[in-house]
C-alpha cells in the first residue's frame, strides 16, 4: 500500500511537509498547485514552491515531494514541467480537480473534467517534455457537474501516457461534502489499466481499510485527516497508536520554530490557528487551546501557550 500525503493550497506547505513527514511513513507528497498560465516560471519560484527541491526533491526525512501544476495551455504546462523535472522534481503531478471559482472562470482545473480531449492534450504535451524515468501522475475529481465523463477523463489521462492517477471521489459541485463516492472509483478502475489512488475523506485506520475495499484501490492519498491526526499514516499503515495531545503540542512549537527558520523575519500566526481547525476534530482539548491562543500575535507568546495547554 503507497500512502500520499495530498496536496493542500494555503495549507500543506513544506514546513507542514517536514513536520507530517517526520511524524509518519508517507511514499510520496505533492506539493500546492502552481498556477500555470502563460509564462515558463524560472527556478526561484520553483524553490519557492517547492523548497525540497535543494535536497533531492525529499523532505529531510527522505519522502520524495512532486511539483503539481495546474493549467489548461499544453505549451506551457510541458514547459514548465520540464523546468521542474530539470530542478530535480521527482515527478510531475497535474490539477484537474481543482474547484476554486477564478481558477475554474480560466479554464484551469476541476472546469477541464468536461473537455477529456483537453486532458489528453496536456497530459501528452507534459509526458513528451520530462523525461522518460519521470512518473507523471494526475489528479482528478469525478467530475464538474456529474460523473458522466468520468471514464472518458480517466481514459484519456491513460492514452496521453500518465503513469497515475489519484482519484478525489467526488465532483466539482460537491465541493468537499461528504460522502466521497468511493463506489465510483472502483467502476472507473474497470475500465482503465494504469494504477489508481483513491482520495477522498479517509480520516481513520477504518475509513482507509473501508476505501480500500470499496474502491479495490491498493493506494491511497490523505488529505485533512492528516491534519487533524497527525500521525494518521502511521495509524493506518502500521495500527500505531493515535498521537497524544502533548505530542501534538510538541509538534505544534516545532511547527512554530520551523516558520521562524524557514524564513528568517517571521512567522505567520495565522498558519498555527489555521491547524488548530482542523486538530478540533480529533482533539477535545484543541478548542479550549485555540480561544487561548487566537488573539495572540507573536510567536514567543503563542508557543509558550502551547506549552502551558500541553
Ligand atoms: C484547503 C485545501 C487546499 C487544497 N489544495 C489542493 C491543491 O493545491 N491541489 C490539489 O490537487 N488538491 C487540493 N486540495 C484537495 C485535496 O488534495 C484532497 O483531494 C481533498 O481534500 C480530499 O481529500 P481529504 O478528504 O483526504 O482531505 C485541497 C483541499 C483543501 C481542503
Amino acid at each position: 500500500m503507497k500512502i500520499i500525503l495530498a496536496p493542500m493550497e494555503g495549507v500543506v506547505d513544506h514546513t507542514m511537509r517536514e513536520l507530517l513527514t517526520m511524524s509518519g511513513q508517507y511514499d510520496l507528497c505533492v506539493t500546492e498547485f502552481v498556477r500555470v498560465v502563460d509564462q515558463v516560471y524560472k527556478p526561484p519560484f520553483f524553490h519557492r514552491i517547492c523548497p525540497e527541491l535543494r535536497q533531492g526533491g525529499k523532505t529531510r526525512s527522505g519522502t520524495p515531494v512532486r511539483v503539481q501544476l495546474l493549467g489548461q495551455h499544453p505549451g506551457w504546462m510541458a514547459e514548465n514541467a520540464a523546468a521542474a523535472a530539470a530542478l530535480g522534481s521527482p515527478g510531475i503531478d497535474l490539477n484537474f480537480g481543482c474547484p476554486a471559482k477564478t481558477v475554474n472562470r480560466h479554464r484551469g482545473g476541476a472546469v477541464l473534467l468536461q473537455e477529456p480531449e483537453t486532458l489528453y492534450q496536456i497530459v501528452k504535451a507534459v509526458r513528451d517534455a520530462v523525461p522518460k524515468t519521470s512518473e507523471v501522475s494526475v489528479k482528478m475529481r469525478l467530475g464538474y457537474e456529474n460523473t458522466d465523463l468520468a471514464v472518458d477523463c480517466a481514459r484519456a489521462i491513460e492514452s496521453a501516457g500518465a503513469d497515475m492517477l489519484t482519484i478525489h471521489a467526488r465532483t466539482k459541485i460537491e465541493g468537499y461534502r461528504p460522502p466521497a463516492h468511493w463506489h465510483l472509483i472502483h467502476d472507473i478502475r474497470q475500465q482503465v489499466s494504469l494504477p489508481i489512488v483513491a482520495n477522498g475523506d479517509i480520516w481513520s485506520r477504518a475509513d482507509a481499510k473501508r476505501c480500500r475495499e470499496v474502491s479495490g484501490c491498493d493506494d491511497i492519498m490523505i488529505g485533512r485527516g492528516a491534519l487533524c491526526l497527525p500521525n494518521l499514516v502511521d495509524v493506518i499503515r502500521k495500527d500505531a497508536a493515535a498521537m497524544t495531545w502533548p505530542e501534538v503540542c510538541d509538534l505544534l512549537i516545532i511547527y512554530a520554530s520551523f516558520r521562524r527558520d524557514a524564513h528568517g523575519r517571521g512567522y505567520l500566526p495565522s498558519r498555527i490557528k489555521q491547524w488548530f481547525s482542523y486538530l478540533k476534530r480529533q482533539y477535545p482539548e484543541a478548542l479550549p487551546a485555540f480561544e487561548k491562543i487566537k488573539r495572540l500575535q507573536q510567536l514567543d507568546e503563542i508557543t509558550a501557550m502551547i506549552r502551558l495547554c500541553s
